[in-house]
């Protein structure tokens, strides 16, 4: 962490999400109460140097978008789509276009490109050495804070 009162935190390197991808981060961040709660998101690289970050919860029925088939983006990466029942999102804004949950968004996650790292701003996340501690993190996401 660069910086405790910047909240600034390195997820991963920008060359690890390939333009047209979208890739599933399975975070803790700390509440007002000092509390470690699970914070899933998925940052998008629309293309190259385009990245846009959401809370990895549908609007619809809070579940990963990403539930079932693993996957986040349909229409050759147009859309994000919620596996469970289809809602399509907007990736530049997260607003959803098509489905169960039409015209609400999907929470933005403040991202920053910094010497080469996709870096997400503003939140409070917990330290690597913290969360390394929890025993329930998804398997199937990819996990790096630096
Ligand atoms: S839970 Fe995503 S569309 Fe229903």
């Amino acid at each position: 962490m660069p910086d405790e009162d910047i909240d600034v935190f390195v997820v991963c390197a920008a060359g690890a999400i390939s333009p047209g991808e979208a890739k599933a981060f399975s975070l803790w961040r700390l509440s007002e109460t000092g509390e470690a709660k699970p914070f899933p998101i998925v940052i998008i690289q629309r293309e190259p140097g385009a990245f846009f970050g959401y809370v990895n919860v549908c609007r619809h029925e809070g579940t990963w978008l990403n539930i079932g088939s693993g996957k986040f983006l349909i229409e050759d990466g147009c859309f994000l789509q919620c596996g469970r029942h289809g809602a399509k999102f907007e990736i530049d804004t997260g607003i959803c276009v098509e489905g169960a949950c039409l015209a609400q968004s999907l929470e933005p996650v403040a991202l920053a490109l910094i010497d080469g790292d996709v870096c997400v701003c503003g939140v409070a996340l917990v330290e690597d050495d913290l969360w390394r501690g929890f025993d329930d993190l998804e398997e199937t996401m990819d996990i790096m804070i630096h």
